[in-house]
């Protein structure tokens, strides 16, 4: 006489069942809980952005005696002579406006207590103690970058602070 043999022993019990999925759903738990700790704690700027390394442009997009405004750097590229261009924060060094550009009087000018700055960052006017702060910058090939996590404080302008461009640009 044969005796059917059960395969109960090789399937898996409802008891266990229930405790493989709760093991599951742990685990999925704590996954998402370290995925979003690791988001979390990753810094907010990204590489690129403001707060790092921006590339501000072609240097030949920078004509001699312009000022252009460069909103990933928080600030402007002068180009205040044909060798080169001051990199500038567009913080007002009064009180920390953001100071625009303003094409028609040729000059920086602060909307909320009326510093006014040149194109090489000097105070000409207003409440402002000194001139708009540089960011580092070098020139990579064609490009120009800006270091935004830094800025360089001064009292006036001088040769030195001109981030040099390649002859030709
Ligand atoms: S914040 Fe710019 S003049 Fe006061």
């Amino acid at each position: 006489m044969t005796v059917a043999k059960t395969t109960s022993d090789s399937k898996v019990s409802r008891r266990q069942f229930i405790g493989y999925a709760w093991a599951v759903a742990v685990i999925a738990l704590f996954a998402q809980a370290a995925g979003a700790l690791y988001q979390f704690v990753q810094p907010i700027v990204q590489a690129g952005g403001f707060g790092g390394k921006v590339n501000a442009g072609n240097v030949n997009e920078f004509a001699v005696d312009t000022v252009s405004t460069v909103r990933e750097m928080h600030g402007f590229v002068s180009r205040v002579e044909p060798q080169g261009a001051l990199t500038m924060s567009w913080t007002c060094t009064h009180l920390g406006c953001t100071v625009p550009w303003v094409e028609s009087e040729k000059q920086f000018h602060c909307p909320c207590h009326g510093s006014l700055y040149n194109t090489k960052g000097e105070v000409t006017g207003g409440p402002a103690p000194r001139p708009l702060d540089l960011y580092p910058s070098e020139v990579v090939g064609d490009e120009l970058v800006v270091d935004t996590s830094q800025t360089i404080q001064r009292t006036k302008f001088d040769q030195s602070q001109i981030t040099p461009f390649p002859k030709g640009a």
